[in-house]
């Protein structure tokens, strides 16, 4: 089979390679996939850098991290799956860009027929990271203030009509004035420029002078460093990514470190995807498929490439601006 891996941290276009490997056998509570299409994700990009905290590589190592398959052998053990079926795989070591992978049986979700291939392949990490930030882990109050920046990522999107039919009002920080007609379609009840001033200021005179009690934001640098700044005195922020790869600073102004209670908090899904009890992490399945059925969380499709034009594909995936998100379609 054809697989995409890298021998190296580094850039993606540069390391990454298609190589023929032998056809995986599942061992005992396993699953061979089939894989139908695999999105290019940050966290993907991260990883080949060796950014990702989170998650080791071991070289040669595989990539892709989620994705939409097809069940095509069971390991020994193995029960309440059958050959044909399509599933949404998170694949925690990587290994999705490749025509299959093997997985624990556990790392499938069954995914109900009528949605569409490129919503199924991107069906947990973005929709289970906007469902657990804004519902369990800050819990928004109806009627509240939620702030966040990279406000036109496609979990960016799925926070602005999460919220919308939650109830919760959000400030949305985007870095291209060209987004901002977009997202206020979405329902954003506010969205500002980085660049047009002081992100504090802006978001006083949106909210009121007193700040935001939540936000959210995988930018860091300089916008995390401003997020914190418009913090309410009781206000908490999650940082779930770190798109600018720079510091955030939290003490430069001294009224806001020896005053109020401001909380920054980390927010990784590879944290609490396994913490989750069975009987949780069935309704989270549900929450998002209903929520996909409603288009909350729902994906934008973009430009699909064959494992071989996995550089150009890569590419893509980070340029300023691009539509939608970019899909390995290894068949
Ligand atoms: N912690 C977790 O468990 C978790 C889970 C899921 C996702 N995430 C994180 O969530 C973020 C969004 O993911 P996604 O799949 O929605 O991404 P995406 O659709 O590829 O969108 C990326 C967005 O980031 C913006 N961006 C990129 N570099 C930036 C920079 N230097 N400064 C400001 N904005 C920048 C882009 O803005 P333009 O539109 O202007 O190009 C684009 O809107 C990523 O950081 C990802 O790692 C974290």
């Amino acid at each position: 089979m054809k697989a995409v891996r890298f021998d190296q941290y580094g850039e993606p276009a540069k390391v990454l390679a298609v190589e023929d490997l032998p056809l995986p056998e599942p061992g005992e509570g396993e699953v061979r996939v089939r894989v139908v299409a695999s999105p290019v994700n940050p966290s993907d990009l991260s990883y080949v850098r060796g950014y990702y905290a989170g998650v080791h590589a071991e070289f040669p190592a595989p990539v892709g991290f989620e994705g939409v398959a097809v069940v095509d052998a069971l390991g020994p053990q193995v029960k309440d799956l059958v050959i044909g079926q399509r599933v949404s795989v998170v694949n925690g070591q990587g290994g999705n860009w490749a025509e299959y992978a093997v997985v624990p049986a556990g790392d499938l979700f069954p995914v109900p027929e009528e949605f569409p291939d490129e919503q199924v392949a991107s069906f947990v990490i973005n929709p289970a990271t906007a469902i657990l930030m804004v519902r369990r882990v800050l819990a928004v109050p109806k009627g509240e203030w939620l702030l966040q920046s990279a406000a036109g990522s496609e979990l960016g999107r799925m926070i602005i009509r999460l919220a919308g039919h939650d109830g919760i009002r959000t400030v949305n920080i985007v870095r291209r004035h060209e987004a901002v007609a977009e997202l206020e379609a979405l329902g954003a009840d506010a969205v500002i420029v980085s660049t047009d001033a002081p992100i504090d200021g802006q978001v006083r005179g949106i909210v009121g002078p007193e700040g935001v009690k939540y936000a959210i934001d995988p930018v860091v640098g300089e916008t995390g460093t401003q997020m914190f700044k418009a913090l309410h005195e009781d206000g908490r922020m999650l940082v779930y990514g770190s798109l600018t790869g720079e510091p955030i600073r939290v003490g430069e102004d001294p009224r806001h470190i020896l005053a109020g209670r401001r909380v920054l908090e980390v927010f990784w899904l590879g944290y609490w995807l396994p913490r989750l009890e069975d009987a949780e992490r069935r309704q989270l399945a549900r929450d998002i498929t209903a929520l996909m059925h409603e288009g909350i969380v729902e994906t934008s499709p973009g430009h699909r490439y064959p494992l071989g034009e996995i550089g150009a594909a890569v590419e893509e995936a980070e340029t300023t601006g691009k539509q939608g998100k970019v899909l390995l379609v290894p068949a």
